[in-house]
């Protein structure tokens, strides 16, 4: 029997006690998973899970006979120092709270290895998508070469409710949030803040170095209208919110979280709604892409769950399966050097933007006024340069390239 803690009663929370209390995994794991303690500042008279709760952490830290915690608190402060302890002392954390990992990721692995427990977070990235596991795993054959992601459930909603059914920016948003999707504010969402924690801890995932996500160039969704959605259509192409993150020859690192032109060829076009995804490319197998319910309580607290499992299996041989190193900055390939193609909006004419981009593919007739324009794939330094010879320009987005 294992005895096991849940820290944070919130939504995922208490999805996990769900799980708990209502499975037995003797068969799957060979031990019971037993809940112990609940930690909450909060009461919940009534509840089947009244017996377990506590509002004191040490009850949890003192029992030695605790081994598993889940972390399920959200935000810094004090989930990084009860992590800190639960590690100190030899007991394995399982957490899904993204900011944490992307913020003390090193220390904390550190932590895990040099007392011989596990610290696991699955359900930081896509929710209940097996993603992070796989990497480390299955696709440990492979270079890593590039990671392209629809990262966050929100937007992705917001969005596909703009193309789907023509809605505009705010009134997506106020469905979104109508629907439990969107926090009442929205702005870790929006604003692509959620989306960047979750690309760092991929691409430190895929190349074994903390990418710290302040190092992350981030642009949410606040300014895509109807009419780039328009444009992007007569390209035969979809807005998406993209994480992405790639390595160059020299072992340059390059991520940015922005809305990106996704031709409908892609096999992330296709995601709609509160659904993630992330293609993941790898030199020996090429594209894989892991699909499905990147929030929701019984969604990611079937991956914390799983990593609790995974925990009480490796109680005496700790996984360590990744620690981080913390680089410098110059490890980061600069933007102006990524190249691309980019989408463009601008009240030049058509001529002056053949001046400039012979090559371009000029798409007219959104509004009235303006023509939008797809570059070559250029250095985003020398594209830029070379916009600046235009005048007007309303919208740029990036192009996502086929692989
Ligand atoms: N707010 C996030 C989303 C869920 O909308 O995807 C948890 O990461």
């Amino acid at each position: 029997m294992a005895k096991v803690a849940i820290i944070g009663f919130g939504t995922v929370g208490s999805g996990v006690f769900e799980i708990l209390n209502n499975k037995d995994f003797t068969q799957k794991t060979g031990e019971r998973l037993d809940v112990g303690y609940i930690l909450d500042i909060r009461d919940f008279p009534g509840h089947e899970a009244e017996r377990y709760m506590t509002k004191d952490f040490n009850d949890i830290l003192n029992d030695p006979k605790v081994q598993v915690v889940a972390e399920m608190m959200g935000g810094l402060h004090p989930a990084y120092e009860f992590t800190k302890e639960l590690l100190e002392r030899g007991k394995s954390v399982v957490t899904s709270n993204k900011e944490l990992v992307a913020t003390y990721g090193p220390e904390l692995l550190q932590l895990a290895a040099e007392h011989q427990a596990n610290y696991l977070f699955e359900a930081s990235v896509g929710g209940g998508i097996p993603v992070l596991r796989p990497m480390m795993s299955c696709l440990l054959a492979n270079d890593i070469l590039r990671i392209a992601g629809i990262l966050n459930g929100t937007t992705n909603y917001i969005l596909s409710e703009m193309i789907h059914h023509g809605k505009d920016f705010e009134q997506a948003l106020k469905d979104a949030q109508e629907k439990g999707y969107a926090e009442r504010n929205p702005a870790a969402d929006v604003e692509g803040h959620d989306a960047c924690r979750k690309i760092a801890i991929l691409a430190s995932i895929a190349w074994g170095k903390f990418v710290d996500y302040n190092n992350i160039p981030t642009e949410g969704i606040c300014d895509i209208t109807l009419d780039d959605v328009q444009y992007a259509e007569k390209l035969d192409s979809v807005i998406k919110l993209i994480g992405y993150a790639s390595i160059n020859k020299a072992g340059k690192i390059y991520a940015r979280v922005s809305p990106m032109l996704v031709s409908r060829q892609s096999p992330l076009a296709g995601v709609d709604d509160v659904y993630n995804a992330i293609v993941i490319t790898g030199d020996a197998l090429g594209k894989s892409m892991f699909y499905g319910r990147g929030a929701g309580k019984l969604p990611t607290a079937s991956a914390v769950v799983a990593d609790m499992i995974d925990c009480v299996k490796h109680l005496k041989a700790p996984k360590r399966c990744t620690v981080w190193k913390r680089c410098g900055d110059d490890m980061m390939l600069p933007c102006e050097e990524k190249e691309t193609a980019m989408f463009v909006r601008t009240a030049s004419s058509k001529e002056a933007v053949l001046a400039v981009f012979p090559e371009a593919q000029i798409v007219d007739g959104v509004k009235a006024g303006e023509i939008g324009f797809v570059t070559p794939v250029l250095p985003e330094g020398a594209l830029d340069a070379r916009l600046e010879r235009l005048e007007g320009i309303a919208a740029r987005l990036r192009v996502l390239e086929i692989e």
